[in-house]
């Protein structure tokens, strides 16, 4: 049984543009289909703080993330998909990551030394106009995949760094509280290409060159015609190399499509023609989903409760990890044990991982520090009951064993089991 885990989020700060949807949301819908994959998908509402000081637009732009997410084909019953802030054990896993995470570390990430290295151009402070919401993002980042011990997190380049720093506080962390955290991994797709934007330079909200997915046609024809290109004349041969329309209609367009595109640019099709092509290519692919995305946009109600009920899910995993993350890092109960040579230091360190099966059913097991299986449990319909069972487990050790003895599978001698649990509440 080998379930890879497939993380990612998109922060809910503007309106999904062409880009977004060639770059992250149609390679991770495809990717969430694949057989023995778990996936992950939320809208990063936290992250968009940082940039967004408009509460309406977190507001709306967290609709429309949403909608286009399940507009493109992300099946909410099959993924685990829900949205940053309904998952209070993040910010609070935040906070565990912030005490491990050097700050010589992020005074390297990227995005805060660029805001530092504009400032000193500019011959400002370093740190003007620098919030420490900014500072923190790669822990938040990190809390963010921790929480639910991704394997791999598919991102663009400009991420790579953030999920390196992950990798650093989740070998930190462990070192100094046991095995708790996978180190995840960053998925590049290669193959990929990013999208040019209207002036040629890569599409982006920060050049305010985007095409936004979901514009009514009028619109997506409108701002194609807009795309610049050379002044070649109709008639005149024209090179697909570095021709920001021809990018666009490959990122949409077959290979045999292309390939026929690519002849009508050496035959010297004139622009208009050549725009008007990539504007039927595009609706093409967009017109069905963009029906849906209208649809869904109107009703706010229906994407609010699947959001919840992704809540449900990955709640259904955080809170029960939370639990055990709180108990490695000495905060517990005074009447438990306080950590010092008990027998429990033999056990210090085991882990309940909760995941889903091929079926679609939830388990979960108790593994020792090393890795080993000590107990696993029978398939639940349902996330919440897993989730009980663990924290039943883990609060009331032997007799919860009895408790749900008909849903567990013992791997290891009772005794050993009895300890184990002890160790997540007792002396
Ligand atoms: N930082 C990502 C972006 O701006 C969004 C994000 C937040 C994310 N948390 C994440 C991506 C965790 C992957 C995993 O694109």
């Amino acid at each position: 049984m080998t379930t890879t885990r497939v993380l990612t989020g998109i922060t809910t700060s503007g309106t999904p543009h062409l880009g977004n949807y060639v770059g992250a949301v149609r390679p991770t819908v495809r990717a969430s289909r694949l057989a023995n994959v778990e996936s992950f998908y939320f809208l990063a509402d936290y992250h968009a703080l940082i940039k967004v000081g408009d509460p309406a637009r977190v507001q709306r732009s967290t609709l429309e993330i949403a909608a286009t997410w399940l507009a493109c084909g992300l099946d909410p019953e099959h993924v685990t998909f829900y949205r940053q802030s309904d998952v209070p054990e993040i910010p609070e896993l935040t906070w565990f990551l912030t005490c491990v995470t050097g700050k010589g570390v992020l005074n390297r990430a990227h995005a805060y030394k660029a805001s530092v290295d504009k400032n000193t151009a500019a011959g400002e402070e370093p740190d003007a106009g620098v919030t420490a919401g900014l500072f923190m993002y790669p822990v938040l980042m990190g809390a963010d995949i921790l929480m639910f011990n991704a394997h791999q997190v598919p991102v663009g380049r400009d991420q790579i760094q953030h999920i390196e720093m992950a990798r650093d506080m989740a070998a930190s962390f462990n070192h100094l509280y046991g095995e708790h955290f996978t180190p995840p991994q960053a998925v590049i797709e290669e193959h990929v290409a990013t999208l040019p934007g209207l002036d040629g330079r890569k599409m982006s909200k920060s050049y305010d060159n985007t095409i936004p997915l979901f514009t009514p046609p009028a619109q997506l024809r409108k701002l194609i015609m807009g795309i610049v290109t050379d002044s070649k004349a109709p008639g005149e041969p024209k090179s697909t190399d570095g021709s920001a329309l021809f990018q666009l209609y490959q990122a949409f367009a077959s290979a045999e499509e292309t390939a026929a595109f690519a002849q009508a640019y050496a035959q010297g099709i004139a622009w208009g023609e050549a725009k008007q092509q990539v504007f039927e290519r595009l609706d093409q692919e967009i017109a069905p989903m963009r029906a849906v995305y209208e649809q869904l946009i109107k009703d706010p109600s229906a994407i609010e409760a699947t959001l919840n009920r992704g809540a449900d899910k990955a709640r259904a995993i955080a809170t029960p990890f939370m639990a055990q993350l709180r108990h490695a890092v000495g905060l517990r109960p005074l009447n438990t044990s306080a950590g010092g040579k008990s027998k429990s230091d033999k056990t210090a360190g085991c882990s309940f991982k909760q995941y889903r099966g091929d079926d679609g059913q939830f388990y979960f097991k108790l593994l020792d520090p090393k890795g080993g299986l000590l107990l696993e449990s029978t398939a639940f319909e349902n996330p919440k009951e897993a989730a009980q069972a663990i924290q039943s487990l883990q609060q009331q050790g032997e007799k919860a064993l009895e408790t749900w003895k008909d849903r567990l599978v013992l791997q290891a001698e009772t005794d050993m089991l009895i300890s184990a649990l002890a160790s997540f509440s007792q002396p």
